[in-house]
């Protein structure tokens, strides 16, 4: 028998169709439900020639001795790579690929739904609202951050997600202070960009929105100490990876008002969530949702094929993730 392609979820009918045209069988776990548990992971990897995983699942050691050595290609359905061990690949000489640039303006435009949900507090109210208690217009009801009038928005890790939220930002007359290597670049100066150092970032925004990768360098990139130097009407917004932020610590925040709020698109121990943090009024969360524009969902699963395609056919990968 061929070695197959597998792929661990059911992807949007545009991949799946250019799945099917692949020149290899493919074997996708059936259950759309619920990602392949561990067991199933480790059994229908095995003998595979290309593996596409999403995010859910951890690409590792064990992972890749259980496929066995005609495995060429790692796709994985995301831009953010943390969960494949890339020591571990180019050890094995698997090439690994990501899917960058076609999710830039769906992550940014959730990123910026975050940011004015938290500073408008428009979940909080909605929940309100729902309760049926009784209301009428009143001067301080629910008044919030002033996002347009110069506040101040600091980007932790200025890449192609972070210049597109930049972008908004410019529309909005925000000021715009970043870390991260493109701060300096004339595409940010152009947008208003001032590079700044992450203490500066912390002390000054008025909402910090994070896009920095998930690396060693970068887990608990934001702690206590550097929720301790934000402002106290500060609000903190995370489309990147959740172990960037110090869940417990983001928390004890929240609750004490040592800062004003945050908007959460992902969680340092996915899907769990950590103890109070579903309680706060101060917080808005989405289950991982930054990618999910339907025609963006279309473009990450066709980029992933297209790479296991150009492999399978001896050609270099399309978007390579260099080791
Ligand atoms: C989603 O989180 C991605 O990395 O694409
Ligand atoms: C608010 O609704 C206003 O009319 O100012």
């Amino acid at each position: 028998t061929r070695a197959h392609v597998y792929v661990t979820r059911r992807l949007t009918p545009a991949a799946m169709t250019r799945l099917s045209e692949l020149d290899a069988p493919v074997v996708v776990h059936p259950d759309p439900e619920r990602p392949p548990t561990r067991r199933e992971l480790l059994e229908s990897v095995r003998g595979a020639v290309a593996l596409v995983p999403l995010l859910t699942e951890r690409v590792d050691a064990e992972l890749l001795d259980a496929a066995g050595e005609q495995l060429r290609v790692v796709a994985n359905v995301a831009v953010g790579y943390d969960n494949v061990d890339l020591a571990e690949t180019a050890r094995r000489g698997i090439a690994v690929t990501n899917t960058p640039g076609v999710l830039d303006e769906a992550t940014a435009d959730l990123a910026f739904g975050l940011l004015l949900a938290a500073a408008r507090r428009i979940v909080e109210a909605d929940r309100f609202l729902r309760t049926g208690r009784p209301w009428a217009w009143a001067p301080t009801m629910f008044t919030g951050l002033d996002v347009s009038a110069g506040a101040t928005l600091g980007i932790v890790g200025l890449g192609r997600i972070g210049m597109a939220v930049a972008r908004r930002a410019h529309a909005f007359r925000m000021r715009i202070l970043a870390t991260g290597r493109r701060a300096s670049s004339p595409e940010a100066a152009d947008l208003g960009v001032v590079a700044a150092t992450l203490d500066e970032v912390l002390e000054r925004s008025d909402v910090i929105s994070l896009h920095c990768p998930l690396t060693p360098q970068t887990h608990h990139l934001v702690g206590p100490a550097e929720l301790a130097r934000m402002k106290s009407t500060a609000l903190l917004v995370n489309t990147a990876r959740g172990p960037v932020v110090d869940e417990a610590a983001l928390v004890d925040a929240l609750r004490s008002g040592s800062i004003a709020g945050a908007a959460l698109d992902v969680f340092e121990d996915e899907p769990q969530l950590h103890p109070g943090l579903r309680e706060l009024d101060n917080v808005v969360i989405v289950p991982h949702i930054g990618s999910a524009g339907a025609a963006t969902r279309d473009a990450m699963g066709l980029l992933a094929v297209d790479n296991v395609a150009a492999v399978l056919a001896g050609r270099p990968p399309l978007t390579p993730v260099e080791p």
